[in-house]
């Protein structure tokens, strides 16, 4: 199986040890062995050709988009790249990401799979492509590489989540997408450090992260495309069932389902990927911590709806 990349997301000589592929015919060729570097020459004539895609084997996949990760920021802030080349790459990512998590054997959703992922990545294109959205989503991508990538598996898991919850209009889930995608973009307004420190947060610290939700809700509101329930899971994903999340305390009844999925697929997201300071856990492991000793934080009944759509 292979998976297609953008020839414009490639920087040349950083690339790491994988295969590239060019489409023949309809056939994958080999373009590159993992041990050539891919050079600028390459790229130039590759684009004289107008190529614009190739094609790396889907076990490559992670390599590959760790690597779109931590160029991101560096791409994004290209001066030689269209915005149009940029918008493409941002969503070329993202359908990355979301191809690696329904791929990932470790981490996996288990039910229609195919029409799940088309469905997910049709959202997040017309997402993407809606006014005001794209700068907004760039300037949270170079403010903070990790923050994005969470956000669109944030996003993949609470789409999947919902459809297999609910009956919803195709409408209800783009806003289920916008409003995750989104979550944290209130982490723009937070100092990099504190988002990059290895470690412990300080007291302080924390109190001043824990104002992303709110400082998100303000700003996106004020850009006039959002919705409320959109708006609402941006301000509510930190708030727990049994009262004691941020901003408001809010418990139970009082929190909206959309607020309450992206709460679970949240903490899920984070806790089974890489940080400086901690392996990802398992997805075994990180049911164990929410089930456990994180008792009392979430609803029970899309917990129980969540642990049984992952494979
Ligand atoms: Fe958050
Ligand atoms: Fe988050």
């Amino acid at each position: 199986m292979y998976r297609m990349i953008q020839l414009e997301s490639l920087i040349p000589e950083t690339l790491p040890g994988v295969s590239l592929f060019i489409n023949h015919g309809g056939n994958h060729v080999l373009y590159k062995n993992q041990t050539h570097s891919f050079t600028q020459t390459d790229k130039e004539r590759l684009i004289d050709n107008n190529v614009k895609f190739l094609f790396v084997k889907a076990v490559d996949m992670s390599t590959y988009n760790q690597y779109v990760e931590s160029n991101l920021a560096a791409l994004m802030n290209d001066e030689n790249l269209e915005p149009l080349a940029k918008q493409n790459m941002l969503y070329q990512a993202s359908v990355n990401y979301v191809q690696e998590i329904f791929d990932s054997p470790a981490v996996s959703i288990k039910q229609n799979v195919d029409r799940c992922r088309n469905l997910i990545q049709n959202i997040l294109n017309d997402v993407m492509s809606s006014d005001g959205v794209m700068p907004a989503l760039s300037s949270l991508v170079d403010h903070n590489a990790y923050t994005y990538v969470h956000s669109v598996q944030v996003a993949t898991y609470s789409i999947s989540l919902h459809v297999k919850a609910f009956d919803l209009s195709r409408d209800e889930l783009m806003d289920v997408g916008i409003g995750s995608l989104f979550h944290d973009y209130g982490k723009l307004y937070i100092p990099r450090v504190l988002l990059e420190k290895p470690g412990k947060l300080s007291a302080a610290e924390f109190t001043e992260v824990k104002k992303h939700p709110v400082y998100g809700y303000s700003t996106l509101k004020d850009l006039d495309i959002f919705t409320p329930v959109a708006l609402g899971i941006v301000k509510h994903h930190h708030e727990k069932e049994n009262g004691n999340g941020y901003p408001d305390g809010l418990s139970s009844y009082d929190i909206a389902r959309s607020s309450k999925i992206t709460a679970i697929t949240d903490v899920f997201s984070a806790l089974t990927t890489n940080r400086s300071y901690r392996q990802a856990l398992s997805k075994e492991s990180a049911m164990e911590i929410m089930y456990g000793e994180m008792d009392g934080s979430f609803d029970m009944q899309y917990l129980n709806t969540f642990r049984d759509s992952l494979n």
